[in-house]
């Protein structure tokens, strides 16, 4: 099957950050981290940085949200014009009305699970949102390791989704690379967040050459 990428920008490089979304124009997204000091413990980018995000992307934002109050907050991002805006569901207040919110904005509505969330509770809410973003690592930084653990959440995710019938993507965050991203697309992923993955150190390959790496990993899955 073949995946969508979305590089995570947390790896890149935030003083020639245009520079940085150009070199992964041959991915299918952006994935944008706003995280506000308070849900997770590290801070990023706000939302003047993503308005001005979006006049320069060359690829359509996946806005991950890891911030308190989204209901009030998420909104305010799709009206950037973003892809997609996805809230954190341990803090979220009224999933259902901020989804309906985030849609009529003109995004996507995406809702996010902590490896210690079940997922149970959003099968019910299958017909409001568009894409279940399960964590495959705690939120908060790049360069952690991929938690295993996680995959039965996303095969519950992947056979509910299938049986309804419904067009709602699963994507994956965190600790992915070539051998993890084969793990995460086996168990039901479609849309694959990579960040260190992809931007990696100086002197190391290019994110094209990252990119196109991951999607040939993928691309094996039987
Ligand atoms: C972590 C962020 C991720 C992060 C992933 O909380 O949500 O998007 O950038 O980084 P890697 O791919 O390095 O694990
Ligand atoms: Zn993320």
């Amino acid at each position: 099957m073949s995946v969508r990428i979305s590089p995570s920008i947390l790896s890149a490089d935030f003083v020639n950050l245009e520079r940085d979304l150009h070199r992964i124009s041959s991915a299918d997204l952006v994935h944008v981290d706003v995280m506000d000091g308070h849900f997770v413990p590290n801070l990023t980018l706000g939302l003047p940085v993503v308005q001005r995000i979006a006049e320069v992307s060359p690829l359509p934002l996946d806005i991950h949200l890891m911030i308190d109050d989204p209901d009030s907050w998420a909104p305010r991002y799709a009206e950037t014009g973003a892809f997609s805006v996805t809230f954190p569901a341990e803090a979220a207040s009224d999933p259902k009305a901020l989804a309906r919110a985030i849609r009529s904005a003109g995004s996507r509505a995406a809702v996010a699970v902590k490896p210690g969330t079940a997922i149970e509770p959003w099968l019910d809410l299958l017909d409001e949102i568009d894409m279940i973003l399960v964590m495959t690592v705690e939120p908060g930084f790049g360069g952690q390791s991929f938690i295993d653990d996680t995959m039965p959440k996303l095969r519950t995710a992947r056979e509910a989704v299938d049986a309804s019938g419904l067009d709602v993507w699963l994507e994956v965050d965190g600790g992915i690379n070539d051998e993890t991203i084969v793990t995460a697309v086996r168990n039901g992923a479609d849309t694959i967040v990579a960040g260190s993955s992809v931007y990696g150190r100086p002197g190391t390959p290019e994110p094209a050459e990252r990119i196109a790496a991951l999607r040939a990993a993928a691309g094996r899955v039987a």
